[in-house]
């Protein structure tokens, strides 16, 4: 760690302490007066998604547009959002990462009802944290978010963050077959038992990843967000040394990724401080290798000719935090989740493949089909209104959860309505502070997170693969 760095460790490590008592605003902020209200309407559209002389897809939208419109909010300032349901079939908003009442978390059955065909429904929230966030469907998810049901939720901090240019990155893949159709076949059991339905496109931005224009000498913050059903990514960029300053939206301890590569599975978000130092008409690659063997260059940083913006940057800068309650680790209560199931899982925990996984091969899943299980017990599809929560944490406590992923495979865990820091992993202390709301975890990796369970209710904890969310690698855990 170079001397910038601990100087700006020993910043975020102070900063962060002035909030350890802090509520859910930021001592200072007042919540700006009268509501700002949007609309979003969910119907079927259509997508350029193989390029512009291609034959268009047929998507489900948000707005018309795939991704859906950015929203773009102030932290602290009250939200509406007036959501009307045009599709065929039920919907839910749900509003990924933001810390809110757990009645406008948008699980159908859970929060509140499906929002049903020609209905609307009014979500109304005051985000507290300013960062990099999105929204999608939590009915018939692998169908709806396979279709094109995803978009960005940017809250942006009370004073501006001092970079040149905000990008954001969606990033997301797609099954399309040769006429660029969405391919059908969702729930397929091998799939779900195994990575998931990892797409055969990878667009940006709903198309196809083109040269990104930049200049020498700037400084961009760029947000990117994995919006994908099941592709994890492992991203590179050539000649380039990012910063991560935000993970799931929360402000980190700034430090540049191990070995080079950022890790992003579904759900997950990282925001970045890249500095330009290409030269003018520079080409520099920006490739994913995750999946070994599959490697692929996703873009091309293309450089202008213009003179370099400036030739020395400024001293690296961390975000704002944000008003998260600090855990109290000196008697946290404490919780086991063990994740169980699929394929090739080790014989002893799982029974190899899951009694479902046998039934079902090669076929398509039902809806209650179980191939995972967390603790024993798989919640499947949508989630179970009638299926009790898993265990019940007390409300203002800390809680530590340890989390053991027993199968062979990777799964990013995601819970509801809180930001928990990331403690340990494989019993070593993680190696910079941070906060998430989805813990990418690999095959045997066992994570320690802990969170203070302020906010009331039921809320989900699933792997966001989402053909293993709906086939029982889910949960609720209650706050009571
Ligand atoms: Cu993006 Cu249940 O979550
Ligand atoms: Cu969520
Ligand atoms: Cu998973």
């Amino acid at each position: 760690m170079n001397s910038d760095f601990s100087i700006l460790r020993r910043r975020f490590l102070q900063a962060g302490a002035a909030f350890a008592a802090a509520s859910f605003l930021p001592t200072g902020i007042s919540r700006a007066a009268g509501v700002d209200e949007r609309r979003l309407t969910i119907a079927p559209g259509r997508a350029s998604l193989l390029g512009k002389d291609k034959p268009e897809s047929d998507v489900w939208t948000y707005d018309g547009v795939v991704p859906g419109p950015l929203l773009r909010v102030r932290q602290g300032q009250p939200v509406r959002i007036l959501v009307e349901n045009r599709l065929d079939e039920d919907t839910t908003v749900h509003w990924h990462g933001i810390r809110l009442p757990n009645d406008m978390d948008g699980v159908p059955g859970l929060t509140q009802p499906p929002i049903r065909p020609g209905e609307t429904f009014t979500y109304e929230f005051t985000p507290p944290d300013a960062g990099t966030f999105w929204y999608h469907p939590h009915a018939n998810s692998l169908e709806q978010l396979g279709r094109g049901l995803a978009g960005v939720l940017i809250v942006d901090e009370i004073d501006p963050v001092a970079v040149d240019r905000d990008l954001l990155w969606v990033l997301r893949d797609w099954r399309v077959t040769l006429e660029g159709q969405i391919a059908s076949g969702f729930g397929n059991m091998m799939e779900a038992g195994m990575s998931g339905r990892v797409g055969n496109i990878v667009t940006l931005n709903g198309a196809v990843p083109g040269d990104q224009p930049v200049r020498a000498g700037e400084r961009v913050r760029l947000r990117l967000v994995n919006v994908s059903l099941a592709r994890i990514m492992g991203l590179r960029f050539e000649g380039h040394d990012p910063l991560v300053v935000a993970i799931d939206g929360q402000p980190c301890e700034p430090h540049r990724p191990e070995d080079g590569r950022l890790l992003l599975g579904p759900a997950m978000r990282i925001d970045l401080m890249i500095d330009m130092t290409g030269v003018p008409g520079g080409r520099y690659r920006v490739t994913d290798d995750f999946y070994k063997g599959l490697e692929y260059e996703l873009l091309v940083l293309a450089y202008s000719d213009e003179a370099p913006l400036r030739t020395t940057f400024p001293e690296p800068i961390a975000l704002p935090l944000n008003p998260l309650p600090e855990p109290d680790l000196s008697a946290p209560d404490r919780h086991d989740l063990t994740l169980e199931g699929g394929m090739m899982s080790r014989m002893k925990e799982a029974g190899g493949m899951g009694r479902g996984m046998m039934q079902g091969m090669g076929g398509m899943m039902g809806m209650g089909q179980a191939l995972w299980s967390i603790n024993g017990t798989s919640m499947t599809g949508d989630g179970h209104a009638d299926m009790p929560p898993l265990m019940s944490l007390a409300r203002g406590k800390t809680h530590l959860i340890t989390m053991r992923n027993l199968t062979a495979w990777w799964h990013p865990m995601h819970l509801h309505g809180f930001s928990f820091r990331v403690l340990t992993r494989n019993g070593a202390e993680a190696p910079y502070s941070q906060w998430a709301d989805t813990v990418l975890m690999a095959p045997e990796d066992t994570v320690e997170v802990a969170f203070v369970a302020d906010n009331p209710g039921d809320w989900m904890l699933h792997c966001h693969v989402t053909d293993h969310q709906m086939a029982g690698l889910m949960t609720v855990l209650r706050v009571a």
